[in-house]
Protein backbone atom coordinates (compact mmCIF):
# COMPACT_ATOMS: atom_id res chain seq x y z
CA UNK A 1 0.00 0.00 0.00
CA UNK A 2 1.57 3.42 -0.64
CA UNK A 3 0.37 6.95 -0.21
CA UNK A 4 2.56 10.20 -1.83
CA UNK A 5 2.56 12.80 0.62
CA UNK A 6 3.47 16.20 -1.19
CA UNK A 7 4.77 18.81 1.55
CA UNK A 8 6.51 22.11 0.41
CA UNK A 9 6.07 24.70 3.44
CA UNK A 10 7.27 24.97 7.43
CA UNK A 11 3.70 24.09 8.33
CA UNK A 12 3.46 21.37 6.09
CA UNK A 13 6.46 19.92 7.23
CA UNK A 14 5.74 19.77 11.14
CA UNK A 15 1.71 18.75 10.17
CA UNK A 16 3.64 15.82 8.02
CA UNK A 17 5.24 14.26 11.29
CA UNK A 18 2.89 12.96 13.20
CA UNK A 19 1.22 11.10 10.24
CA UNK A 20 3.91 9.82 9.08
CA UNK A 21 4.58 8.20 12.07
CA UNK A 22 1.26 6.85 12.01
CA UNK A 23 1.45 5.66 8.63
CA UNK A 24 4.61 3.82 9.21
CA UNK A 25 2.99 2.44 12.30
CA UNK A 26 0.72 0.37 9.48
CA UNK A 27 2.98 -0.37 6.93
CA UNK A 28 2.34 1.97 4.40
CA UNK A 29 4.86 2.83 2.59
CA UNK A 30 4.85 6.42 1.99
CA UNK A 31 6.80 8.57 -0.31
CA UNK A 32 7.26 12.12 0.63
CA UNK A 33 7.59 14.79 -2.11
CA UNK A 34 8.97 17.79 -0.75
CA UNK A 35 8.44 20.68 -3.90
CA UNK A 36 11.07 22.77 -2.79
CA UNK A 37 8.54 26.01 -1.75
CA UNK A 38 10.52 26.85 1.46
CA UNK A 39 14.27 26.05 0.35
CA UNK A 40 16.23 28.28 3.42
CA UNK A 41 17.59 25.75 6.20
CA UNK A 42 15.38 28.16 8.81
CA UNK A 43 12.37 27.35 7.03
CA UNK A 44 13.00 23.84 5.76
CA UNK A 45 15.93 21.84 6.77
CA UNK A 46 15.72 22.50 10.60
CA UNK A 47 12.19 21.20 11.09
CA UNK A 48 13.44 17.84 9.22
CA UNK A 49 16.64 17.60 11.76
CA UNK A 50 14.33 18.90 14.74
CA UNK A 51 11.70 16.56 14.07
CA UNK A 52 13.11 13.40 12.83
CA UNK A 53 11.21 13.58 9.75
CA UNK A 54 12.29 11.06 7.14
CA UNK A 55 14.74 12.35 3.91
CA UNK A 56 11.83 13.16 1.32
CA UNK A 57 12.29 10.73 -1.96
CA UNK A 58 12.10 13.57 -3.87
CA UNK A 59 13.14 17.08 -3.69
CA UNK A 60 11.71 19.74 -6.39
CA UNK A 61 13.81 22.56 -5.93
CA UNK A 62 10.41 24.78 -6.90
CA UNK A 63 11.66 27.83 -5.53
CA UNK A 64 10.16 31.49 -5.09
CA UNK A 65 8.48 33.38 -7.70
CA UNK A 66 4.68 34.39 -9.08
CA UNK A 67 1.94 32.26 -8.19
CA UNK A 68 1.34 30.54 -11.58
CA UNK A 69 4.97 30.47 -12.28
CA UNK A 70 5.57 28.81 -8.38
CA UNK A 71 2.69 26.44 -9.28
CA UNK A 72 3.62 25.53 -12.51
CA UNK A 73 7.36 24.67 -11.27
CA UNK A 74 5.94 22.33 -9.40
CA UNK A 75 4.08 19.94 -11.22
CA UNK A 76 6.69 18.46 -14.09
CA UNK A 77 8.65 16.86 -11.04
CA UNK A 78 4.96 16.18 -8.99
CA UNK A 79 3.99 14.21 -12.48
CA UNK A 80 7.24 12.15 -12.74
CA UNK A 81 6.74 11.24 -9.26
CA UNK A 82 2.99 9.94 -9.49
CA UNK A 83 3.92 8.16 -12.66
CA UNK A 84 7.19 6.50 -11.01
CA UNK A 85 5.70 5.44 -7.98
CA UNK A 86 1.83 4.51 -8.57
CA UNK A 87 0.48 5.75 -5.42
CA UNK A 88 -3.00 4.39 -4.14
CA UNK A 89 -3.57 7.92 -3.11
CA UNK A 90 -1.97 11.38 -2.62
CA UNK A 91 -2.27 13.27 1.02
CA UNK A 92 -1.98 17.36 0.74
CA UNK A 93 -1.81 19.50 3.42
CA UNK A 94 -3.83 23.09 4.05
CA UNK A 95 -3.85 25.83 1.76
CA UNK A 96 -0.77 26.87 -0.39
CA UNK A 97 0.45 26.90 -4.11
CA UNK A 98 2.01 23.02 -2.85
CA UNK A 99 -1.12 21.59 -1.86
CA UNK A 100 -2.16 22.78 -5.13
CA UNK A 101 0.09 21.71 -7.44
CA UNK A 102 -0.14 17.97 -5.56
CA UNK A 103 -3.43 18.17 -6.20
CA UNK A 104 -3.73 19.31 -9.68
CA UNK A 105 -1.32 16.21 -10.96
CA UNK A 106 -3.18 13.79 -8.72
CA UNK A 107 -6.49 14.76 -10.74
CA UNK A 108 -5.43 14.71 -13.86
CA UNK A 109 -3.59 11.50 -13.37
CA UNK A 110 -6.50 10.18 -12.05
CA UNK A 111 -5.11 9.29 -8.27
CA UNK A 112 -7.25 9.82 -5.58
CA UNK A 113 -6.64 12.59 -3.41
CA UNK A 114 -6.78 13.05 0.02
CA UNK A 115 -6.83 16.94 1.88
CA UNK A 116 -5.92 17.28 5.20
CA UNK A 117 -7.05 20.76 6.44
CA UNK A 118 -10.46 19.85 4.39
CA UNK A 119 -13.06 22.81 4.57
CA UNK A 120 -12.12 25.57 6.14
CA UNK A 121 -12.80 28.68 4.60
CA UNK A 122 -11.84 32.31 5.98
CA UNK A 123 -14.32 33.62 3.44
CA UNK A 124 -12.05 35.70 2.21
CA UNK A 125 -11.36 35.43 -1.39
CA UNK A 126 -8.42 38.04 -2.13
CA UNK A 127 -6.11 35.62 0.19
CA UNK A 128 -4.37 33.08 -2.56
CA UNK A 129 -5.13 30.03 0.10
CA UNK A 130 -8.60 30.59 0.05
CA UNK A 131 -8.60 29.65 -3.66
CA UNK A 132 -5.96 27.12 -3.11
CA UNK A 133 -8.53 25.36 -0.17
CA UNK A 134 -11.44 25.61 -2.64
CA UNK A 135 -9.94 24.17 -5.68
CA UNK A 136 -8.50 21.19 -3.32
CA UNK A 137 -11.57 20.46 -1.94
CA UNK A 138 -13.65 20.54 -5.28
CA UNK A 139 -11.36 17.49 -6.20
CA UNK A 140 -10.17 15.48 -3.02
CA UNK A 141 -11.71 11.90 -2.47
CA UNK A 142 -11.38 12.12 1.23
CA UNK A 143 -11.67 15.86 2.85
CA UNK A 144 -10.18 15.09 6.53
CA UNK A 145 -11.94 17.82 8.31
CA UNK A 146 -10.43 19.32 11.80
CA UNK A 147 -13.92 20.20 12.98
CA UNK A 148 -17.53 20.30 12.74
CA UNK A 149 -17.77 23.96 10.92
CA UNK A 150 -15.69 22.64 8.37
CA UNK A 151 -17.60 20.26 7.42
CA UNK A 152 -20.55 22.80 7.33
CA UNK A 153 -18.42 25.00 4.90
CA UNK A 154 -18.11 21.74 2.47
CA UNK A 155 -21.68 21.17 2.85
CA UNK A 156 -22.10 24.91 1.82
CA UNK A 157 -20.49 23.80 -1.35
CA UNK A 158 -22.46 20.76 -2.13
CA UNK A 159 -19.42 18.30 -0.93
CA UNK A 160 -20.73 15.32 1.33
CA UNK A 161 -18.85 12.53 0.08
CA UNK A 162 -15.97 11.29 1.76
CA UNK A 163 -16.09 13.75 4.36
CA UNK A 164 -14.62 12.93 7.90
CA UNK A 165 -13.86 15.20 11.18
CA UNK A 166 -10.69 13.87 12.17
CA UNK A 167 -9.29 16.60 14.70
CA UNK A 168 -6.10 18.71 13.54
CA UNK A 169 -2.65 16.51 12.64
CA UNK A 170 -1.28 20.24 14.03
CA UNK A 171 -2.62 19.56 17.60
CA UNK A 172 -0.73 15.97 17.59
CA UNK A 173 2.70 17.81 16.82
CA UNK A 174 2.07 20.12 19.51
CA UNK A 175 0.87 17.57 21.70
CA UNK A 176 3.71 15.23 21.50
CA UNK A 177 6.87 17.87 21.24
CA UNK A 178 5.38 21.16 22.85
CA UNK A 179 6.05 20.54 26.63
CA UNK A 180 9.34 19.35 25.92
CA UNK A 181 9.95 22.59 24.36
CA UNK A 182 9.51 25.17 27.66
CA UNK A 183 12.48 22.54 29.12
CA UNK A 184 14.82 22.19 26.58
CA UNK A 185 14.69 25.48 24.62
CA UNK A 186 16.86 28.45 25.65
CA UNK A 187 15.31 30.89 23.15
CA UNK A 188 13.54 33.30 25.87
CA UNK A 189 17.49 33.89 27.32
CA UNK A 190 18.48 34.38 24.00
CA UNK A 191 15.99 36.86 23.24
CA UNK A 192 16.48 38.71 26.37
CA UNK A 193 12.93 38.12 27.81
CA UNK A 194 10.97 36.61 30.72
CA UNK A 195 7.79 34.47 31.08
CA UNK A 196 4.78 36.50 30.50
CA UNK A 197 6.61 39.72 29.83
CA UNK A 198 7.00 39.67 26.62
CA UNK A 199 4.96 39.80 23.43
CA UNK A 200 5.60 37.22 20.86
CA UNK A 201 5.25 37.88 16.70
CA UNK A 202 4.81 36.37 13.58
CA UNK A 203 3.75 37.97 10.24
CA UNK A 204 3.94 36.51 6.50
CA UNK A 205 0.97 36.87 4.68
CA UNK A 206 0.94 38.39 1.14
CA UNK A 207 -1.90 41.44 2.23
CA UNK A 208 0.56 42.76 5.04
CA UNK A 209 4.28 42.55 3.46
CA UNK A 210 2.72 45.05 0.85
CA UNK A 211 4.56 48.54 1.81
CA UNK A 212 1.41 50.38 2.98
CA UNK A 213 0.20 47.48 4.93
CA UNK A 214 3.46 47.03 6.53
CA UNK A 215 4.19 50.56 7.12
CA UNK A 216 0.78 50.57 9.39
CA UNK A 217 1.60 47.58 11.39
CA UNK A 218 4.94 48.74 12.15
CA UNK A 219 3.50 52.14 13.92
CA UNK A 220 0.95 49.80 15.43
CA UNK A 221 4.46 47.97 16.89
CA UNK A 222 6.45 50.85 17.85
CA UNK A 223 3.79 52.15 19.95
CA UNK A 224 3.73 49.20 22.15
CA UNK A 225 4.94 49.25 25.60
CA UNK A 226 6.42 45.97 25.87
CA UNK A 227 9.11 44.24 24.49
CA UNK A 228 7.81 42.28 21.42
CA UNK A 229 9.73 39.12 19.93
CA UNK A 230 9.39 38.78 16.37
CA UNK A 231 11.20 35.84 14.45
CA UNK A 232 10.65 37.05 11.07
CA UNK A 233 9.53 35.35 7.88
CA UNK A 234 12.74 36.31 4.98
CA UNK A 235 9.59 37.83 3.26
CA UNK A 236 8.68 40.21 5.91
CA UNK A 237 12.61 40.74 6.80
CA UNK A 238 13.04 41.60 3.18
CA UNK A 239 9.99 43.79 2.55
CA UNK A 240 11.15 46.15 5.87
CA UNK A 241 14.12 46.52 4.50
CA UNK A 242 12.64 47.26 1.10
CA UNK A 243 10.75 49.70 2.31
CA UNK A 244 13.04 51.34 4.60
CA UNK A 245 10.59 50.50 7.30
CA UNK A 246 12.25 50.78 10.99
CA UNK A 247 11.17 49.30 13.99
CA UNK A 248 11.54 50.41 17.49
CA UNK A 249 14.64 48.53 20.03
CA UNK A 250 11.87 46.84 22.04
CA UNK A 251 11.03 44.83 18.73
CA UNK A 252 13.54 41.93 18.65
CA UNK A 253 13.90 41.01 15.12
CA UNK A 254 15.25 37.68 15.11
CA UNK A 255 15.28 34.81 12.26
CA UNK A 256 12.77 32.51 12.11
CA UNK A 257 13.32 30.39 14.94
CA UNK A 258 12.60 26.13 15.14
CA UNK A 259 10.01 24.88 16.15
CA UNK A 260 10.81 23.86 19.74
CA UNK A 261 12.12 27.49 20.15
CA UNK A 262 9.36 28.85 18.72
CA UNK A 263 6.87 26.43 21.13
CA UNK A 264 8.61 27.32 23.98
CA UNK A 265 8.15 31.55 22.96
CA UNK A 266 4.69 31.11 22.22
CA UNK A 267 3.70 29.42 25.21
CA UNK A 268 5.04 31.88 27.38
CA UNK A 269 4.22 34.68 25.58
CA UNK A 270 2.20 37.36 27.28
CA UNK A 271 -0.05 37.41 24.25
CA UNK A 272 0.97 36.38 20.65
CA UNK A 273 0.43 38.40 17.31
CA UNK A 274 0.25 37.11 14.41
CA UNK A 275 -1.62 36.12 10.58
CA UNK A 276 -0.21 32.93 10.65
CA UNK A 277 -3.35 29.99 10.60
CA UNK A 278 -1.07 27.31 12.51
CA UNK A 279 -0.19 29.88 15.32
CA UNK A 280 -3.53 31.19 16.32
CA UNK A 281 -4.29 27.49 17.20
CA UNK A 282 -1.28 26.82 19.29
CA UNK A 283 -1.74 30.20 21.15
CA UNK A 284 -5.03 28.76 22.01
CA UNK A 285 -3.77 25.22 22.97
CA UNK A 286 -1.24 27.37 25.34
CA UNK A 287 -3.85 29.55 26.84
CA UNK A 288 -2.19 32.59 25.55
CA UNK A 289 -4.75 35.40 24.01
CA UNK A 290 -3.69 36.01 20.52
CA UNK A 291 -4.05 39.02 18.46
CA UNK A 292 -4.77 38.85 14.66
CA UNK A 293 -3.29 40.58 12.22
CA UNK A 294 -6.15 40.09 9.73
CA UNK A 295 -9.79 41.12 8.99
CA UNK A 296 -10.74 37.23 8.88
CA UNK A 297 -10.02 33.82 10.07
CA UNK A 298 -10.77 30.24 9.16
CA UNK A 299 -10.31 29.63 12.79
CA UNK A 300 -13.19 31.02 14.20
CA UNK A 301 -13.62 29.04 17.23
CA UNK A 302 -10.35 31.18 18.80
CA UNK A 303 -12.79 33.90 18.30
CA UNK A 304 -16.01 32.74 19.06
CA UNK A 305 -14.14 31.47 22.10
CA UNK A 306 -12.93 34.70 23.28
CA UNK A 307 -9.41 34.12 22.92
CA UNK A 308 -8.62 35.85 19.47
CA UNK A 309 -8.78 39.25 18.20
CA UNK A 310 -9.16 40.43 14.51
CA UNK A 311 -7.69 43.35 14.00
CA UNK A 312 -6.48 44.01 10.68
CA UNK A 313 -3.52 46.39 9.94
CA UNK A 314 -5.16 49.06 11.41
CA UNK A 315 -2.77 50.51 14.22
CA UNK A 316 -5.85 51.61 16.73
CA UNK A 317 -7.05 48.46 16.43
CA UNK A 318 -4.19 46.54 16.85
CA UNK A 319 -3.65 48.74 20.59
CA UNK A 320 -7.13 48.21 21.73
CA UNK A 321 -6.86 44.17 21.07
CA UNK A 322 -3.14 44.30 22.73
CA UNK A 323 -4.34 46.29 25.71
CA UNK A 324 -7.12 44.07 26.31
CA UNK A 325 -5.49 40.56 25.06
CA UNK A 326 -6.48 38.48 28.27
CA UNK A 327 -8.00 34.99 28.44
CA UNK A 328 -11.59 34.28 26.66
CA UNK A 329 -14.65 33.24 28.75
CA UNK A 330 -13.94 29.42 28.16
CA UNK A 331 -11.38 26.96 27.39
CA UNK A 332 -12.93 24.23 25.44
CA UNK A 333 -10.87 21.73 23.98
CA UNK A 334 -10.38 22.49 20.31
CA UNK A 335 -9.59 20.95 17.11
CA UNK A 336 -9.25 17.41 18.88
CA UNK A 337 -7.84 15.05 21.23
CA UNK A 338 -4.46 14.70 19.60
CA UNK A 339 -5.02 11.33 17.60
CA UNK A 340 -6.07 13.01 14.03
CA UNK A 341 -3.24 11.17 12.32
CA UNK A 342 -4.34 7.80 13.58
CA UNK A 343 -7.55 8.81 12.25
CA UNK A 344 -6.42 9.81 9.56
CA UNK A 345 -4.06 6.95 8.49
CA UNK A 346 -7.11 4.22 9.36
CA UNK A 347 -8.78 6.06 6.42
CA UNK A 348 -6.17 5.95 4.19
CA UNK A 349 -5.68 2.14 4.62
CA UNK A 350 -9.16 1.76 3.95
CA UNK A 351 -8.58 4.19 0.76
CA UNK A 352 -5.83 2.67 -0.65
CA UNK A 353 -6.90 -0.74 -0.14
CA UNK A 354 -9.99 -0.37 -2.50
C1 LIG B 1 3.51 30.25 1.99
C2 LIG B 1 2.04 29.95 1.74
C3 LIG B 1 1.24 30.36 2.95
C4 LIG B 1 1.77 29.69 4.21
C5 LIG B 1 3.26 29.93 4.33
C6 LIG B 1 3.79 29.12 5.50
C7 LIG B 1 1.17 30.11 -0.56
C8 LIG B 1 0.38 30.93 -1.50
N1 LIG B 1 1.53 30.70 0.59
O1 LIG B 1 3.65 31.64 2.19
O2 LIG B 1 -0.11 29.97 2.77
O3 LIG B 1 1.11 30.25 5.31
O4 LIG B 1 3.93 29.52 3.14
O5 LIG B 1 4.93 29.69 6.04
O6 LIG B 1 1.46 28.97 -0.85
N2 LIG B 1 11.28 33.02 0.78
C9 LIG B 1 12.58 32.90 1.21
N3 LIG B 1 13.02 31.64 1.55
C10 LIG B 1 12.25 30.54 1.46
C11 LIG B 1 10.94 30.67 1.01
C12 LIG B 1 10.47 31.93 0.68
O7 LIG B 1 13.30 33.87 1.30
O8 LIG B 1 12.74 29.44 1.80
C13 LIG B 1 10.78 34.36 0.42
C14 LIG B 1 10.87 34.64 -1.09
O9 LIG B 1 11.21 35.97 -1.26
C15 LIG B 1 9.44 34.40 -1.54
C16 LIG B 1 8.65 34.85 -0.33
O10 LIG B 1 9.44 34.48 0.79
O11 LIG B 1 9.11 35.14 -2.68
C17 LIG B 1 7.28 34.19 -0.22
O12 LIG B 1 7.44 32.76 -0.21
P1 LIG B 1 6.21 31.82 -0.64
O13 LIG B 1 6.56 30.41 -0.45
O14 LIG B 1 5.72 32.21 -1.98
O15 LIG B 1 5.07 32.25 0.35
P2 LIG B 1 5.03 32.34 1.94
O16 LIG B 1 4.82 33.76 2.33
O17 LIG B 1 6.17 31.60 2.56
N1 LIG C 1 6.74 28.33 13.43
C1 LIG C 1 8.07 28.02 13.71
N2 LIG C 1 8.98 29.04 13.71
C2 LIG C 1 8.63 30.34 13.48
C3 LIG C 1 7.28 30.63 13.20
C4 LIG C 1 6.36 29.61 13.16
O1 LIG C 1 8.40 26.86 13.94
O2 LIG C 1 9.50 31.22 13.51
C5 LIG C 1 5.77 27.23 13.37
C6 LIG C 1 4.58 27.40 14.29
O3 LIG C 1 4.84 26.85 15.56
C7 LIG C 1 3.50 26.64 13.55
C8 LIG C 1 3.87 26.80 12.08
O4 LIG C 1 5.24 27.22 12.07
O5 LIG C 1 3.54 25.27 13.90
C9 LIG C 1 3.02 27.83 11.41
O6 LIG C 1 3.51 28.04 10.13
P1 LIG C 1 3.32 29.41 9.35
O7 LIG C 1 2.94 30.50 10.26
O8 LIG C 1 4.55 29.58 8.53
O9 LIG C 1 2.17 29.04 8.31
P2 LIG C 1 0.57 29.01 8.38
O10 LIG C 1 0.17 28.20 9.55
O11 LIG C 1 0.10 30.43 8.44
O12 LIG C 1 0.20 28.41 7.08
Amino acid sequence: MRVLSVVGNRPQFIKSGPLSAALAARAVDEVVVHTGQHYDPELSQVFFDELGLGEPAYRLEAGSGSHAEQTARMLPGLEGALLAEEPGCVLVYGDTNSTLAGALVAVKLGVPIAHVEAGLRSFDRTMPEEWNRILVDRVSTLLLCPTEVAVRNLAAEGITEGVHVVGDVMLDANVRLATHARERSAALERAGVEPGRYLLLTLHREANVRPDALARIARALNALAEPVVFPAHPRTAAALAYGGIELGPHVRVLPPAGYLDFAALASQARAVLTDSGGVQKEAYWYGVPCVTLRTSTEWVETVETGWNRLTGDDPARIAEAVAQAGPGESHPPLYGDGHASDRIADLLCTMTRQ
